[in-house]
């Protein structure tokens, strides 16, 4: 510390109260990740290849706190190029480091690269995954939290632990066979997953059960679990036998706090739960049952395990709303609330922004669909199917406006009236306007979508196709500001989102199959003030790749892995 010198005449609590202020300005968070791919896991008893990072499956926990600045210096093991996203991180003037392959050149295999980005003004659980070449159908996902401030009280009693608890479905198959097969095949689209995975575990059965999660916890105590929905493709239902559950939080959102017997959890979304260990010593079974799904035994079972329990968990498994119950999924949906008067990232309210009084300054209306393109199997958004380029979008941006990557504003954003095709979609969105976005799927599954670069309102869902009356059912009064929404199956969603963070920013189906063919476009935000202030200009450690690779070819920016 540079007043260490002097250190030896101030007092004790003058020198708590420095850690204090650093704390308060956010502190520099170091990682180094080894990322490779094994074939010694076994989640499902069966070989099969896993992308670990450091040894481990899920990858490490990120913990934070608000305007921390993390430094992940990520070694590409692999035979593939990598990247990885921070869902729910917004980056702020950064979109540098979103991850995805429209803001970064791909790090190739044994190479390294550093990212390095600020959870500004945010709190909650988020999640981050590879980002391209389907490669988190094989793992290379984990948890992140980014904690309140100290001064900044969380809206409910302090709980006596925290548990990351990431579920997604998975499949038993290699995913480089997965990935070739949705390419060419229509069918390879209704593959179901063989199981439900719990932090990287399988099914509890019974006490022959070698390798599934549990949770320890003491009678009389109350633990936050933060849960996220890091699977491909399914929905599920989430819940505690013989306990109900809190919700607090959703994606980095505190929310109105409201008891549930289950909480339906969508691709790609992470929430917060308290849950009070107030039933007899025992264990209790933990369920993530799947929506929408006719088999049967596809569900994640964890257990709950009080302290001084003897008693395994047995017999049947809790049962939860009818799988194919959308009426209750949308009901609770629309329950989910922003709790106005909390203070979240700052200690003023989260709801001093007041969503009813806004102009629009933009609407697109999304609607995603099958298709074929050029005789391939593939999604559309609005008949166009995203063509991943070479270069990244952001970099073309930067050095010649997109010229020969992509060409701005042909997406039509508001109807289906291109023939089915494939494009690099980037659209202009409006630079400190408020933007509304209506997701309509016309798809007989689940489907769920995210922006990143920020929070948005997800103020209406609905079925069948959206018009502009139904504004009048959207609301505008405590919508919760969150980063992935679900949209149910031809059925529509409607958010807001405020554009006052410039950059490229990624607007795809959490979905991966999904994601992986073709649901995507950018949304390029562009302020034309030139003040560095406004956007950040490239980090030092710029990737070249695409049109631009020869570029990379400098020796100060063309290094192997060094040890
Ligand atoms: C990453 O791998 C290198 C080389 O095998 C090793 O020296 C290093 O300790 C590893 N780092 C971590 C964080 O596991
Ligand atoms: C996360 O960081 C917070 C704040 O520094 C700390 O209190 C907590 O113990 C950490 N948790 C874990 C699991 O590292
Ligand atoms: C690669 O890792 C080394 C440390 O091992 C680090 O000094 C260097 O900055 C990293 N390279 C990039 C591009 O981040
Ligand atoms: C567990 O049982 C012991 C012995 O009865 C008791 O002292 C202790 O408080 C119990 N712990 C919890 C968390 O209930
Ligand atoms: C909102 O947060 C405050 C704490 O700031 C809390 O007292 C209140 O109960 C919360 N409201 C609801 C409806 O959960
Ligand atoms: C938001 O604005 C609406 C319409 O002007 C007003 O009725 C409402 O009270 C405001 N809400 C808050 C929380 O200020
Ligand atoms: C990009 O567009 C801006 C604004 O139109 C212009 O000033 C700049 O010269 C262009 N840059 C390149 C590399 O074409
Ligand atoms: C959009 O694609 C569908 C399905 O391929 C096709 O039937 C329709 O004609 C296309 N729309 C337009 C306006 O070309």
């Amino acid at each position: 510390m540079a007043f260490s010198s002097n250190l030896n005449w101030i007092p004790l609590w003058s020198a708590l109260l420095t850690v204090f202020v650093t704390r308060v300005n956010g502190i520099d968070i170091y990682l180094d990740w080894n990322v490779s791919i094994t074939d010694g896991l076994i989640p499902l008893l069966v070989d099969q290849q896993v992308v670990i990072i450091n040894g481990v499956f899920p990858g490490p926990l990120i913990n934070a706190t608000t305007d921390d600045v993390v430094h992940v210096n990520v070694f590409n093991y692999m035979d593939e190029p990598l990247l990885f996203t921070w869902n729910g991180i917004q980056q702020r003037r950064n979109s540098w480091q979103d991850g995805v392959s429209g803001t970064n050149c791909p790090i190739k295999p044994l190479k390294n690269w550093t990212y390095v980005f600020q959870m500004k003004d945010q709190i909650g659980t988020f999640i981050y995954f590879p980002s391209i070449n389907f490669l988190k159908a094989s793992g290379g996902y984990g948890p992140i939290r980014v904690n309140n401030r100290d001064n900044v009280p969380v809206p409910f009693p302090q709980p006596e632990a925290e548990f990351d608890l990431l579920i997604g479905d998975w499949y038993s198959g290699d995913y480089k066979h997965f990935r070739k097969m949705l390419e060419t095949e229509e069918s390879a689209y209704d593959v179901t997953p063989d199981a439900i995975l719990m932090n990287g575990m399988g099914p509890y059965i019974d006490s022959d059960s070698l390798w599934y999660e549990t949770f320890t916890v003491d009678k009389g105590k109350t633990y936050r679990f933060r849960i996220s929905n890091i699977g491909g493709t399914l929905s599920f239902n989430f819940r505690i036998q013989s306990h109900t559950m809190l919700l607090v939080e959703a994606e980095g959102s505190y929310t109105n706090q409201i008891t549930l017997n289950s909480l339906d959890v969508h691709v790609g979304q992470s929430y917060s739960v308290l849950v009070t260990a107030d039933q007899n010593d025992a264990d209790f079974y933990i369920i993530a049952s799947p929506k929408l799904l006719y088999a049967t035994g596809v569900a994640g079972v964890g257990v709950l395990h009080y302290s001084n329990s003897t008693t395994l968990a047995g017999g049947a498994h809790p049962s939860g709303p009818d799988a194919f119950d959308l009426g209750f999924s949308m009901n609770q949906a629309k329950s989910i609330r922003w709790n106005l008067t909390t203070g979240a990232a700052r200690p003023n309210p989260q709801g001093s922004f007041n969503v009813s009084n806004i102009a629009l300054s933009q609407t697109f209306i999304l609607q995603s669909s099958r298709a074929e393109v050029n005789g391939q199997p593939r999604l559309v958004v609005n008949n166009v199917s995203y063509f991943t380029p070479d270069t990244s979008l952001k970099l073309a941006d930067h050095l010649t406006n997109g010229t020969g990557v992509y060409e701005l504003d042909e997406f039509p954003v508001q109807s289906v009236n291109v023939d089915t095709s494939y494009g690099t979609s980037v659209v202009s969105g409006n630079y400190r306007g408020w933007i509304e976005l209506v997701f309509q799927n016309n798809m007989d599954d689940m489907d769920s979508w995210h922006l990143d670069g920020y929070s948005f309102f997800v103020v209406g869902f609905g079925n069948g196709h959206w018009t502009p009356d139904v504004r009048n059912t959207y609301n505008t009064i405590d919508p919760v500001a969150r980063s992935t929404t679900q949209v149910y199956p031809h059925g529509w969603t409607a958010v807001y989102a405020f554009l006052d963070n410039p950059g490229m920013w990624n607007l795809r189906s959490q979905t991966l199959k999904n994601w992986y063919l073709g649901l995507q476009l950018y949304i390029r935000v562009y302020d034309p003030d030139p003040n560095p202030a406004k956007e950040r200009p490239p980090p030092e450690n710029l990737l070249f790749c695409g049109l631009f690779e020869s570029q990379s070819l400098a020796p100060a920016r063309h290094r192997h892995l060094n040890h």
